[in-house]
C-alpha cells in the first residue's frame, strides 16, 4: 500500500530502529514497554530485562491545582512522555515548538476563531433536555437536570473537527503537503480530508478493513473520497490502521504531517488535541453561567481514548466541586473478554510511544478488536452457545490518553462502563424522547444516566457531551434489535 519509496525508506528505518532499543527509566514489571520498531510497527513487547520500581503513589487533588502535573511537559504523573526512536524526536521537537508558538500567536488564534465559528459553526448548543430530565424524575418530580452539548451539530457531526481543523492549519504554517491519518469509524477521516480540502492539502487516511467493511463506516469511506482524500485499507483495525499511518509518516517526514484524532501518541500530540477539543468545555463554562449562573455539578463523557471526555473536562480540573465523569464501552460485558473498558481492565504500558493504560495480555502484547470483540458489528459471535454481534465499535482503542490515566489515579476523574445493551437504549431513548439521533459512542455516556440520576439531588446540573450525531448508527441499531439476546 504504500509506494515503493516509502516502503523502503520504512524498511530502512525499522532495521536502524530493530538494532537499538530505547533508553527509558525502569517500569514495574507489569508495565509494557515499546522498542523502537514496535513504536513503528505498532505492535508491543514486554521487555523482561527492566527492573521493578515501585508504583507512584496516586498524586493529590492539591498537586493538580497546582498544575505541578504539567511542568514537564508532555508527562501527567508517570503518565505520558515521548518513548520514540532518536530519529523521531527531532520532528517531535518541530512540531512541539510550532505548537507552543501557535498558542500565543494572535493571527493564528484569529484564523482558528474564525474557522470555528463559520467552517465548524461553533458555539455549539448547550441544550436542556427538558423530555429526558422528566424521564429520569423520582415518584415526587424530583431529579437532575440534563444538558446536552451539542457536538453533533459540528460541521462533519462530531467533536474530531476541532481538533482536525487547527492541526491542518498548523501543518500548513509548517510548509507541510500531505496530511496522514489514522480512523477508526471514519469521523476523524471525514473531518481531516474535510480540513484538508479547505486549505489546500493532500490527505491520506488510512483505516482498518474490520471498519472499511461495516456498513456505518462505508458512507464515511464515500466522503472521504469525494473531499479528495486517499482512503487506505489496512487488514485489522484502527490500532492497525494506526501503525500504518505513523509508518507512512516516518517514511516521509519532510513532506508529511501525522494528524492524531485523539489524545494518544508520543508529546505533544495528546496535549495539543486536548488544547484543541478545551472549546468544548470552555464553552460549557460560559453558557452554564448565562443559562443558570453557575457551574454544571457533573459533567459526562464517553470514553474511547478521551478527546471529547477531556475536551469538556480540561476547563474544570481545577473545580473540584464539579464531578467527572468518563463512561467506557463494556461491549458484552467487563466479564465476557468483548469489551473495550481499559481503565476497568487494562494495565499501565507504553503503546504508540506513551505510557498510559491499555489492554493487554499476560505477556503485554496488545489486545485488539479480535481479542475483546470490537470492530465487529457486522459479524456475528459465538458466545455462550448464541450468535450474538457487537456494537461496541468505535471506542476501540486498546489504550487511553496518558491525561486520561492520569484523572484516574488521581482520582479526580471517575470513571465507570456502558454495555451494547445499555447504549443501544440510551441512543433509543434520545432519538424518541429528544428528537435526537446520538452517536453510539456517546450513547454509552448518556447510558451512564440512567445509573446516576437517582443518586443525584433534586435540580442538580449534569451537562452530557453529545459527541457525535448517530445517524450513522441507525442500521448498527436496527440489526441489533433483530439479533437474538
Ligand atoms: C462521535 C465520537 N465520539 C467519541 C469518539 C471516541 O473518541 P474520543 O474518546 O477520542 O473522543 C469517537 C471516535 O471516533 C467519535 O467519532
Amino acid at each position: 500500500m504504500l509506494g515503493a519509496h516509502n516502503q523502503i525508506a520504512c524498511n530502512n528505518i525499522q532495521t536502524l530502529f530493530l538494532q537499538r532499543k530505547i533508553s527509558i527509566r525502569p517500569f514495574t514489571s507489569k508495565t509494557r514497554i515499546c522498542t523502537a520498531a514496535s513504536v513503528i510497527s505498532g505492535s508491543s513487547v514486554t521487555h523482561k530485562t527492566w527492573s521493578p520500581l515501585s508504583m507512584e503513589k496516586p498524586l493529590s487533588k492539591a498537586l493538580l491545582e497546582t498544575d505541578a502535573w504539567k511542568v514537564i511537559p508532555g508527562k501527567f504523573g508517570r503518565f505520558g512522555g515521548k518513548y520514540v526512536p532518536e530519529t523521531l524526536i527531532t520532528s517531535l521537537k518541530q512540531l512541539e515548538n510550532e505548537f507552543n508558538f501557535v498558542l500565543q500567536d494572535t493571527a493564528f488564534q484569529g484564523e482558528l476563531s474564525t474557522a470555528l465559528r463559520e467552517y465548524v459553526g461553533r458555539e455549539t448548543p448547550l441544550y436542556f433536555a427538558e423530555r429526558l430530565t422528566n424521564h429520569y424524575k423520582d415518584e415526587n418530580g424530583e431529579g437532575p437536570e440534563i444538558y446536552l452539548k451539542r457536538e453533533d451539530l459540528n460541521h462533519m457531526g462530531a467533536h474530531k473537527i476541532n481538533n482536525a481543523i487547527a492541526q491542518v492549519m498548523i501543518a500548513k504554517r509548517m510548509g507541510r503537503k500531505s496530511v496522514v491519518a489514522a480512523t477508526g469509524a471514519g469521523q476523524h477521516g471525514v473531518a481531516t480530508a474535510a480540513a484538508c480540502a479547505k486549505l489546500g492539502l493532500e490527505c491520506t487516511v488510512y483505516m482498518g478493513t474490520d471498519d472499511t467493511e461495516k456498513q456505518s463506516s462505508k458512507s464515511n469511506v464515500l466522503l472521504m473520497n469525494l473531499l479528495g482524500a486517499q482512503v487506505k485499507g489496512v487488514n485489522g483495525s484502527f490500532k492497525d490502521a494506526s501503525s500504518e499511518a505513523i509508518r507512512g509518516w516516518v517514511g516521509d517526514l519532510e513532506r508529511s504531517y501525522y494528524l492524531c484524532g485523539t489524545v494518544v501518541g508520543p508529546h505533544p500530540c495528546p496535549s495539543m488535541v486536548r488544547e484543541f477539543q478545551s472549546v468544548i468545555g470552555k464553552e460549557t463554562r460560559r453558557q452554564a453561567m448565562e443559562k443558570w449562573g453557575g457551574k454544571p455539578e457533573v459533567l459526562i463523557a464517553c470514553v474511547g481514548s478521551g478527546s471529547n471526555a477531556l475536551g469538556l473536562f480540561n476547563e474544570f480540573i481545577k473545580d473540584e466541586e464539579v464531578r467527572l465523569i468518563g463512561v467506557e464501552a463494556a461491549g458484552f460485558g467487563l466479564d465476557s473478554g468483548r469489551h473495550s473498558a481499559t481503565l476497568s481492565r487494562g494495565e499501565v504500558g507504553v503503546y504508540h510511544g506513551a505510557m498510559t493504560y491499555l489492554l493487554q495480555d499476560e505477556e503485554g502484547q496488545i489486545l485488539g478488536p479480535h481479542s475483546i470483540g470490537v470492530g465487529k458489528i457486522f459479524a456475528y459471535f459465538v458466545l455462550k452457545q448464541k450468535h450474538i454481534k457487537s456494537c461496541t465499535y468505535r471506542l476501540e482503542y486498546p489504550g487511553v490518553g496518558p491525561e486520561i490515566s492520569f484523572l484516574k489515579d488521581s482520582g479526580r476523574a471517575e470513571f465507570y462502563t456502558a454495555t451494547d445493551h445499555e447504549a443501544v437504549d440510551a441512543y433509543k431513548r434520545l432519538c424518541r424522547l429528544e428528537g435526537i439521533f446520538p452517536a453510539l459512542e456517546a450513547s454509552h455516556a448518556l447510558a451512564f444516566l440512567d445509573k446516576l440520576c437517582p443518586t443525584l439531588p433534586n435540580g442538580a446540573k449534569v451537562v452530557v457531551n453529545c459527541s457525535g450525531h448517530g445517524y450513522k448508527d441507525a442500521a448498527t441499531v436496527f440489526n441489533y434489535q433483530q439479533q437474538p439476546q
